[in-house]
């Protein structure tokens, strides 16, 4: 009886050494680089926030709708809350597109779709002043990617086409309206928010 009840009140007892540890690791949710400068996943990215689910998203008429694709896209905790207060995003901005493939009837679903359990895609797109800015990488293993090339289509269309600071926040419903009362989209980019234009008549 004795024993048992010294190991409670030690499993009980606080341990005053561990507690700020975990907090110093909690505090940064930002980018992260292997030796070579590689970015690394970032793991936990699916406890952050959630922005938006697109499906079969496409950016000409002539898509093929036999592939049919759901995206996910997350971004870490911190700059979230900044985006929040400024209706921008700060240094060390990490957002993470997630894609999976679109799934017909199954268990009980009888229409519609449902999300893969494996996942088809993963891209990154960081703001790390450090580096020089906004940079891209795309995932082929689950550990670091090297940024795609500057002179990739990413940094085009992003650019020319993502309202608030090269993301697409025209499409992200929660944070939207913040951009809209802070005034973070430029002129030229609010044009982005009218519908596409009518397909030309035959
Ligand atoms: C022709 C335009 C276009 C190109 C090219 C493009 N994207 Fe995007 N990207 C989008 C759109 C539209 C979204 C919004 C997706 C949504 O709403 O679900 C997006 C969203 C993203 C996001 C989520 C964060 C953000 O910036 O809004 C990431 C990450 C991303 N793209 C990575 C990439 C990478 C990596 C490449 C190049 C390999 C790329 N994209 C090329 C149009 C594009």
């Amino acid at each position: 009886m004795l024993p048992s009840l010294l190991l409670l009140l030690l499993f009980a007892a606080p341990h005053p050494g561990k507690e700020p540890a975990a907090k110093t690791a909690d505090a940064g949710d930002g980018p992260t680089y292997t030796e070579s400068g590689e970015l690394r996943l970032p793991e936990k990215y699916r406890e952050w926030i959630f922005l938006t689910s697109g499906i079969d998203m496409s950016y000409s008429s002539t898509a093929d709708p036999a592939h049919s694709v759901f995206d996910n896209v997350f971004v870490n905790p911190n700059a979230y809350r900044s985006f929040l207060s400024t209706g921008t995003w700060p240094d060390k901005t990490v957002m993470v597109l997630e894609t999976r493939a679109a799934e017909g009837a199954a268990s009980i679903n009888k229409r519609g779709h449902t999300q893969s359990p494996g996942i088809t895609g993963l891209e990154v797109h960081v703001k790390d002043n450090s580096k020089g800015g906004w940079a891209f990488y795309g995932f082929s293993n689950p550990v670091s990617a090297a940024p795609f090339p500057r002179t990739a289509p990413c940094y085009t269309c992003h650019q020319q086409h993502g309202i608030v600071d090269t993301t697409f926040v025209q499409f992200y419903p929660t944070l939207l309206g913040i951009a809209k009362e802070k005034k973070t989209i430029s002129p030229e980019m609010l044009k982005e928010l009218a519908p596409p234009a009518p397909a030309e008549a035959k």
